[in-house]
This record gives C-alpha cells, sequence and structure tokens, in this order.
C-alpha cells in the first residue's frame, strides 16, 4: 500500500478502506518493547519517570496546599516571590510581577502537571522534557540562586537532566499506544477527525492540546483535596491582628501565658482593638505575650541601619525579655516561621533553624550565618514595642 504524501487528501469516488481491512501490527508487549529499545532510551527511562512522577507530585502538592497561596504563609508563593526579588538576578522580572503572585503560583503548578504528564505518558514529550528544563533553569535562578556552592542547589541538575531526556526522546519506549497514534496518519488514511494527514507540527499542537487537557482536569480533581491539609506550619500571627480571647489564647504548644501588667492588657472575655503599628513601635507587648511570637514589617522610615521593608519577627523569649529579628532566612531569603513546640525559627525553605533565645544562632543549616537582630525598645508602661534607631 503507497503511503499517502503529506497534506493530501482521498481521491474523490476512491472507497475508503474498511476498517477490518486494515492489517493491525500485534503490539508488543512492554518486555518486548524493552528488548526492542535502544541502550539511551533504556538508559533515561528511570530518569524520565522519577522526574515526571516528581514534577506531577510537586504540581499536585502546590494544589493542595493552603499554606501555597496564604500570603501570611512563610511557605507561600507570595512570600518565595518577595524572596526572590531580594536575591534573584531576575528580580527587576519579578519585581512587577510580586502583585500576582498567586496565578503565577497556579501557572506553575500547572506547568509542573503538564511536564510530569508528558514525562509518564509519552505525550508531547520531547516539548514537556524542554518545558522541564526551562522551568527548573528559572528555579535555579531564583529559588537556588543563592545556595553556595552551586552544586548544593537541585535545580541545575535537573536542569540537564530534563535536557538530556529532551534531546533523546522516548524512543517509543513505554509509551502507550493511544499516545503513538494520537494525530497519526493511520494505514487507512488519516485520524477520523481530520480531512488531511496532520504534519509533524500538527501532531505535536494535538498532543500538546490532549496533554494541556488533561493536566487541567488533573488540577481540577486535586483542587477539592485541599481541604485535607491545614494552612498552619510556620505561620506567624501579624502584629496588627487583634489577639482572640483577650489576648489571652496560647499558641499550639504554648503554655498559656501570664499578660504582663500593662496599659494595654485587655481584661479576659473583652475584644481587643487591633494593635496599629505607628512610626517605629511595630507590635504591641500583649500580642507577643498571647502569641509567642508576631510578624511585623520594618517600617520604610526605619534608619538606614535597619532593613527597611523586610518582614521581622518579635519573639518572646523563655525569660521573659523579647527579641526582634529580620525575618528573612540568611540562606536564600526565605521568610523563617515560628515553630511553637520547638521555640525556634524555621525556614520553610530548605530547614534552617535558628535559636531566638540565642541572639538566632543557627541550630541547624545550611546557613552558618544567624538571622539579624533588630535592637529594640519595650515600653511596658506604654505597652509598646519599638524599633531603636
Ligand atoms: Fe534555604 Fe532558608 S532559604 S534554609
Amino acid at each position: 500500500m503507497s503511503r499517502r504524501t503529506r497534506g493530501s487528501r482521498r481521491v474523490p469516488n476512491q472507497p475508503a478502506e474498511r476498517p477490518e481491512q486494515r492489517t493491525q501490527a500485534p503490539r508488543p508487549s512492554l518486555g518486548e518493547q524493552w528488548e526492542g529499545a535502544n541502550l539511551p532510551a533504556r538508559a533515561l527511562l528511570p530518569l524520565r519517570f522519577f522526574f515526571g512522577a516528581t514534577f506531577l507530585y510537586a504540581g499536585v502538592d502546590k494544589l493542595v496546599d493552603p499554606a501555597f497561596f496564604s500570603a501570611s504563609n512563610p511557605a507561600s508563593i507570595v512570600s518565595q516571590l518577595a524572596a526572590f526579588a531580594r536575591v534573584s538576578p531576575l528580580a527587576f522580572l519579578i519585581k512587577p510581577l510580586e502583585p500576582f503572585a498567586v496565578p503565577i503560583g497556579i501557572l506553575i503548578a500547572l506547568a509542573e502537571l503538564a511536564i510530569g504528564l508528558g514525562a509518564i505518558t509519552g505525550l508531547a514529550f520531547r516539548m514537556a522534557a524542554a518545558g522541564g528544563a526551562a522551568v527548573s533553569l528559572l528555579f535555579w535562578l531564583t529559588a537556588s540562586w543563592a545556595t553556595r556552592p552551586y552544586y548544593y542547589g537541585p535545580d541545575l541538575p535537573y536542569a540537564f537532566g530534563w535536557l538530556a531526556l529532551a534531546i533523546a526522546g522516548t524512543s517509543d519506549l513505554w509509551v502507550p499506544e493511544s499516545v503513538k497514534r494520537l494525530g497519526a496518519p493511520t494505514e487507512g488514511g488519516p485520524p477520523r477527525y481530520l480531512e488531511t494527514e496532520p504534519s509533524p507540527t500538527r501532531r505535536a499542537m494535538i498532543q500538546v492540546g490532549v496533554l494541556g487537557a488533561i493536566a487541567l482536569v488533573t488540577a481540577s480533581l486535586a483542587v477539592p483535596l485541599r481541604f485535607l491539609r491545614r494552612d498552619d506550619a510556620g505561620a506567624i500571627a501579624d502584629a496588627s491582628a487583634p489577639p482572640t480571647n483577650g489576648g489571652a489564647t496560647p499558641m499550639p504548644g504554648q503554655p498559656t501565658p501570664t499578660l504582663t501588667p500593662s496599659a494595654t492588657s485587655t481584661p479576659a472575655g473583652a475584644t481587643a482593638a487591633p494593635f496599629k503599628p505607628s512610626g517605629l513601635t511595630v507590635a504591641s507587648i500583649a500580642q507577643v505575650d498571647a502569641r509567642g511570637a508576631v510578624r511585623i514589617l520594618v517600617p520604610a522610615n526605619a534608619p538606614s541601619s535597619l532593613p527597611a521593608g523586610d518582614p521581622g519577627v518579635i519573639v518572646k523569649l523563655k525569660d521573659g525579655s523579647y527579641a526582634a529579628y529580620d525575618a528573612l532566612c540568611t540562606h536564600e531569603g526565605c521568610r523563617v516561621g515560628w515553630d511553637a513546640a520547638d521555640g525556634v525559627l524555621l525556614c520553610p525553605c530548605h530547614g534552617a533553624a535558628f535559636d531566638p533565645n540565642a541572639h538566632a544562632a543557627v541550630l541547624q543549616g545550611p546557613t552558618n550565618t544567624p538571622l539579624l537582630e533588630l535592637p529594640i525598645v519595650v515600653d511596658h508602661a506604654a505597652g509598646t514595642i519599638t524599633l531603636r534607631a
């Protein structure tokens, strides 16, 4: 049977072959595919499935995690973009995008889903692998940029691994028949839904379209699972948020605090007015006492010795005094969170831990540098905590 040329149409009046006339080659088993594949295709198979599963998991994990989209969480895309805008060489591009952090987070999750699904199924495989290389390169220029030495960062090896997969392709090894045939010409002519045999570009577009649709369906199935996860890991209450129960509710894992007698102490059962930071007065003693730690923002009019605009954290120490720290991790600039159970400041990005009772000394790397301590004045009479110049 002569093959049709690309773009040709059926000759009018020539009856199309009936399906039963087409000869179906027997489908090779997985073992036969393995035996028939070349060595590079076999060698890259573990990489393909590991990368595919990891990106698929990363995409789903972001979509089902409420903390990822919660601005108050130090692990959120909002906090991460703010950190990238400080350390990345792409800061000039990231800064204007900060207000769109949530849609960007959704796009990243969808891209990871599509890349993972493409790698596993073989759908639009080379494009998916090239997309994996591009996304990993982007992560290297942002999330891993400050990692020293560079080989501690995971994103550059991912980028080169994806590049190898994009160059090699799948060689049709362990690719479902339905994927191989998608948009491909058949023995009897073009696919039923096309009038002409599709060009390679059109085939690629069909595969990308199907891959995108599957990724969207997967995302829509994953999102309802968000109710299984809670957004409380590492979150610190904002200093301007009113404490509940008159300021007497402890953070999880903390003993019930004894409020320091002060002008702002609120009788039990009364609702405390939200604290309004003013000038360099950034928190009320009552709120730090109630929560163990509160989040502040170093005011724009802070003296030049302070990191104006940075998030900070004020912690009540074991001896009853208070300490304030710049909340940006000294590793790559993620925002640290308060672990009330262990009484430490934890970085959600790579696990660095700092001891607030020892001037934020490093308890656990990858950084060796303590958090920057912010000088404060505690006014018990006024019930306020003020940054000192
Ligand atoms: Fe890496 Fe904090 S940014 S440990």
